[in-house]
């Protein structure tokens, strides 16, 4: 007959056994994983695109795709916007766009992008954007020449598609001056282009929970 202590560590084994066999199987579904605080954390996937010809954008799009994965359970996808396919639009629970200042407004560039939500991926009338989070980044050779208008049309084309659009790094997003060269960006911009992409995988992470309740 086993004794109270042999009992005592099998029913431990036992108990080790089981939990160890739960975290590789939650690990394994990949579709979510505990907090502390035994709350569920549902995996989402950010599309960060942009538009860059001298690098700059692009220098600030890493930083935000290093923001976004910071958060537990983030897929990033990186892309220019001319590459982006309907499945990159539709399968993210998030999408953060980037753009130069071109005549204080968005590039052509990602205007076209924006247009072929509807020429190309038939985004109206069903409006298949709904409820996705949204946000803006973008570079501008000056100070003060339209990186916020930049940003807000970027954010109104997606309040046109009933996305949630959210700030992060600045008010409206994150934003920095390149003088006209990439190596311009400074450290406290990086920063904000990594709070950005953090705050919009927090962000998304809320709405994805609320949603599957
Ligand atoms: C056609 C064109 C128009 C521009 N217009 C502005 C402008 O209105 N305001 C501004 O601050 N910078 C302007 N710039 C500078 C770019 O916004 C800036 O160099 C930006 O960082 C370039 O981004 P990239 O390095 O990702 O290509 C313009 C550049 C070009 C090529």
């Amino acid at each position: 007959m086993a004794s109270p202590c042999t009992q005592r560590h099998s029913s431990n084994s036992s108990l080790l056994f089981v939990s160890v066999a739960l975290i590789l199987f939650m690990l394994s579904a990949g579709c979510a994983s505990w907090s502390w605080a035994g709350e569920v954390s549902p995996s989402v996937k950010i599309l960060v695109t942009y538009h860059s010809l001298s690098g700059g954008t692009e220098r600030m799009a890493e930083a935000v795709v290093e923001g976004a994965k910071s958060v537990p359970n983030t897929v990033v996808v990186l892309k220019r916007v001319g590459v982006v396919t309907a499945e990159d639009l539709f399968s993210s629970d998030a999408v953060i766009v980037g753009s130069p200042v071109y005549w204080s407004n968005m590039s052509g560039e990602v205007k076209t992008f924006f247009d072929n939500w509807q020429f190309k991926f038939g985004v109206f009338p069903e409006f298949k954007m709904k409820n996705k989070v949204g946000a803006a980044f973008a570079t501008g050779g000056q100070v003060s020449s339209g990186k916020e208008v930049t940003m807000l049309t970027i954010l109104a084309a997606m309040l046109g598609n009933q996305m949630i659009v959210v700030s992060g790094g600045g008010a409206f997003g994150a934003s920095a001056t390149t003088e006209g060269d990439s190596q311009g960006i400074d450290k406290r911009e990086l920063a904000d282009a990594r709070d950005l992409g953090q705050r919009v995988a927090d962000v998304a992470k809320l709405i994805s929970r609320i949603s599957s309740k």
